[in-house]
């Protein structure tokens, strides 16, 4: 039985999320820690095509689901952007390690992986930018309106500064980053969470554009901290981005205490990662400082925790 399989990583949101939906720069990287993987088996002609992934609860037959399923609807965007319909009879794995709406890009993982996978089990060849392109398409049904910045990350496997409706970059690192990830285990609904920040924006659009203004102004320098391999401003930068997601009102007493129990055990910097209100949070800390952290942010009641080093050559899944 012919049987193919694509794995994409997590990612994290190092500066400038929100601010990156108002046309501002972001900063993101790839977190091969975790991943989602999509495994594709060939089935007999006439047999009907089924779809198994545990962490979402799901193994039904394809044709079983509900017209607005999201995974059905992203089996839908690949299909026509391949121009491959019917899909021959297969069964489809979705395996993630990704914690769900906890800002680290699960979907926007699932769809990359769901791609890749579909496209070598036809045999087509897609370059990373289709492969992000289709991805978009797949997150505007988790997320409304997405700024790209996660099918992006996540497709080109690399550390990236992104602008909306622009050409991004990657970003050659000079020194590996150690990070910290943990968890709140509160969900982060990106999709709500966009929408109540727009509905403050529109409200005192003037005191939302100066904190965006600031964010960009933030994330060039940590752009340029990054290239120098100046891992203590990054540090400084990733706390002043903090103090300004707290302004936007996208913090929560459980992001602080994680943030707070990472910076008092020696991190040097540490910020809330993806849409907050819940999900997780990211510190930066020196080489050999990592499991002091890991084990403050777990006594301060992280619910899942990890530490990843970013290197720089990059890193795809
Ligand atoms: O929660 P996540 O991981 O999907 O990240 C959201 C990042 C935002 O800037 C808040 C939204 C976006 O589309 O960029």
């Amino acid at each position: 039985m012919q049987s193919v399989s694509a794995s994409a990583p997590a990612k994290a949101i190092l500066f400038g999320e929100h601010a990156v939906v108002y046309g501002r720069p972001a900063i993101a990287v790839p977190l091969n820690e975790r991943k989602a993987t999509v495994t594709i088996v060939a089935k007999e002609p006439g047999e009907q095509s089924r779809v198994i992934a545990p962490q979402l609860k799901i193994d039904s037959s394809l044709n079983e689901f509900p017209p607005d399923n999201a995974i059905r609807q992203m089996l839908e965007i690949v299909i026509s952007n391949l121009q491959i319909d019917p899909l021959p009879p297969c069964k489809i794995t979705i395996d993630s390690s990704i914690p769900i709406s906890a800002g680290l890009g699960s979907g926007a993982a699932i769809s990359v992986a769901l791609i890749r996978a579909i496209s070598k089990f036809l045999e087509i060849v897609l370059p990373d930018d289709k492969v992000s392109l289709i991805s978009f398409e797949m997150e505007k049904i988790h997320h409304g309106t997405p700024s790209g910045i996660d099918n992006t990350v996540i497709a080109f496997g690399k550390p990236i500064l992104f602008q909306k409706d622009a050409p991004f970059s990657k970003i050659s690192l000079v020194k590996p980053l150690h990070l910290v990830v943990a968890g709140t285990g509160t969900r982060s609904n990106t999709r709500e969470i966009v929408s109540s920040v727009r509905e403050s924006w529109s409200k005192d659009t003037p005191a939302y554009e100066a904190i965006f203004d600031k964010i960009g102004a933030l994330v060039n320098k940590a752009h340029a901290a990054l290239k120098r391999g100046s891992i203590t401003s990054i540090g400084k930068l990733m706390n002043e981005n903090q103090g300004l997601l707290k302004q936007i009102g996208v913090s929560s007493p459980e992001l602080e205490k994680l943030i707070s129990a990472a910076l008092e055990s020696g991190a040097l910097g540490a910020k809330l990662t993806g849409a907050g209100n819940g999900g997780n949070i990211i510190a930066i800390v020196k080489e050999g400082t990592g499991a002091k952290v890991l084990e403050a942010v777990k006594q301060a009641g992280a619910v899942f925790s990890f530490s990843t080093v970013i290197n720089p050559s990059g890193l795809k899944g």
